[in-house]
């Protein structure tokens, strides 16, 4: 029997109208647009609006892959929302997006994997279609990250950005996804974390701790190269790949400087990697959609090319997909 592969049949995305600049950051806490274009690659991003939530995000960028798939939500076996800002805290933003898109019965979930929670969803979604437990996948990475940010501190407040991206998964003779790889390690949970839930800190931040995304970045930093320079390697390996293979690059877009790293590690030139950190920052698990959906869009990438997916976030999780599209 051959094998099934899952399909991209088509994405989408959404952002923000309001954009914050550097030079607006200046005004708000003691930073630099060339300090924070020199350390991140990042001169702008985007800022949901007060009653503009994570779902109204998903809901516009899955909207879209729906549209130019040419199905219906209805036809969903299954939504998967990589997020770590959702709505509320339940219902989950998966069932909430499914009810606004008249996908109602279809299983959907969250997934919490900080930045890496597109590329979990994606490989959970790859997962179902592969075992023939699902025909049609909506995969969405989320994010209203800038709502938890402390506007006056400026080792995180020039970092992030919302937005959300998403794509149709359909069952296909030929790949399709090569190979999807998650992982994770809780070790160091203190280097990057928000510092609230529900079964801690919850009524403090009633009172006043605030909910902010706490970050240790130039520790992060080194961890985040090394352990992408390590899935990639896994990534070809398991799928006897050489570098060359490769047509682009999607990375997490967390900081300019790492996305150079992976590119020089895998020999690629930076034409071949899509690169949306200077204008969107940091969006979470947003990012690798909204770049995908940029070089999809945009007619750079193409039917047929072999594409390099990661990410890296908190937890820390990390994870890679190789697509050949
Ligand atoms: N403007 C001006 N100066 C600043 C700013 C700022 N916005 N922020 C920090 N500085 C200062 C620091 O105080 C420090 O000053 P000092 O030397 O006098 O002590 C100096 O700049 C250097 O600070 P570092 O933190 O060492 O700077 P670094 O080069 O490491 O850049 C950055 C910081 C951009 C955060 C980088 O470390 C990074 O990108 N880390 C990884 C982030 C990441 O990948 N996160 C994972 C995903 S996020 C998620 O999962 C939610």
């Amino acid at each position: 029997m051959s094998r099934i592969y899952s399909r991209i049949v088509a994405s989408g995305s959404a952002l923000p109208e309001r954009v914050v600049t550097n030079h607006d950051l200046e005004l708000m806490v003691e930073t630099s647009d060339s300090w924070i274009r020199d350390r991140t690659g990042i001169s702008e991003r985007r800022v949901a609006a007060a009653d503009e939530t994570t779902c109204d995000l998903a809901e516009r960028a899955a909207q879209m892959a729906l549209q130019r798939a040419g199905v219906k939500a209805s036809s969903l076996d299954l939504i998967i929302v990589g997020t770590t800002t959702p709505d509320l805290i339940f219902p989950s933003t998966a069932c909430l997006l499914q009810h606004r898109l008249g996908a109602d019965e279809c299983g959907s979930f969250d997934v919490n994997a900080a930045c890496s929670g597109f590329i979990y969803g994606l490989s959970i979604a790859d997962q179902y279609i592969r075992a023939g437990n699902a025909k049609r996948v909506l995969v969405v990475g989320a994010e209203t990250l800038t709502r938890m940010i402390d506007w006056e501190d400026r080792s995180t407040a020039v970092l992030f950005g919302d937005g959300a991206g998403a794509v149709i998964l359909e069952p296909a003779i030929e790949a399709g996804i090569l190979s999807t790889h998650i992982h994770a390690s809780g070790a160091h949970a203190d280097l990057l974390c928000a510092d609230v839930g529900v079964s801690r800190g919850f009524r403090e931040h009633e009172k006043n701790a605030g909910l902010h995304v706490l970050m240790k970045g130039n520790e992060v930093f080194k961890v985040a190269v090394r352990t992408l320079g390590r899935i990639v390697d896994e990534t070809l390996g398991a799928n006897n790949m050489d570098k060359s293979e490769l047509d682009w690059l999607i990375p997490h877009q967390a900081n300019l400087r790492i996305i150079n790293a992976t590119a020089k590690k895998l020999d690629m030139s930076m034409d071949q990697v899509i690169v949306t950190v200077n204008k969107h920052g940091n969006t979470s698990s947003g990012s690798v959609p909204l770049a995908l959906d940029e070089g999809i869009s945009d007619g750079r990438i193409k039917r047929g090319e072999t594409l390099l997916l990661e990410a890296f976030g908190g937890g820390f999780t990390w994870g890679s997909a190789l697509i050949k599209y």
